[in-house]
């Protein structure tokens, strides 16, 4: 069978392993291969994916989304200095690198939920993410991304649903403050 690029075929992938499977964690680790082919074989990529946004920190542009808003697809194109806050994404997540090294902070919550709009994290795992390499969360995983390089990077952002579309949240901090987090996407 052929495909258009190798786009097209990760979507049909996508979508042969979320109607075999509804665990996270099965998905995950059938997800992240398929992610890792899509950024190693990079004709999809156009110069149109290169571009940010400076109000956000980072331009993202959707590849793909079904009609209800599930297997939604992403590059994100980040700003040399900028990222985001820690967040989590109301659904499973696979990242994989696509361009230069990109930061993420795991984290973990600390508190018992039961404050509405109050969130305590600690730092669970800091690392460095290389082209090709993979972050993988399931619902409720939080991080945070960091471009600290002196050049726009890129990633594959794969989910489970558009993530404006998960009532997912942000995390401050500083005030312990949780808030609904939703991007501006191309
Ligand atoms: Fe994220």
């Amino acid at each position: 069978m052929s495909h258009a690029n190798s786009i097209d075929h990760y979507i049909e992938e996508l979508r042969r392993v979320t109607a075999d499977t509804s665990d996270e964690d099965q998905i995950i680790a059938r997800v992240g291969p398929l992610a890792q082919h899509v950024v190693q074989h990079k004709d999809w990529l156009q110069p149109k994916h290169y571009e940010t946004d400076s109000d956000q920190g980072f331009g993202v542009h959707l590849l793909h989304e079904e009609p209800d808003h599930t297997l939604a697809v992403f590059i994100v194109a980040w700003l040399p200095g900028r990222g985001t806050p820690p967040h989590d994404h109301g659904t499973w997540a696979v990242v994989a690198g696509v361009e230069g090294v990109e930061r993420n902070i795991r984290y973990e919550r600390l508190d018992d939920r039961s404050r509405k709009g109050f969130a305590q994290l600690s730092v669970k795992h800091d690392f460095l993410a290389d082209p090709g390499d993979l972050v993988s969360m399931k619902t409720g995983g939080i991080h945070a991304v960091l471009n600290e390089t002196d050049r726009v990077t890129l990633s594959l952002h794969t989910y489970g649903k558009h993530i404006n579309h998960t009532n997912r949240s942000q995390f401050d901090l500083e005030s312990n403050a949780q808030k609904a987090y939703l991007l501006t996407v191309e």
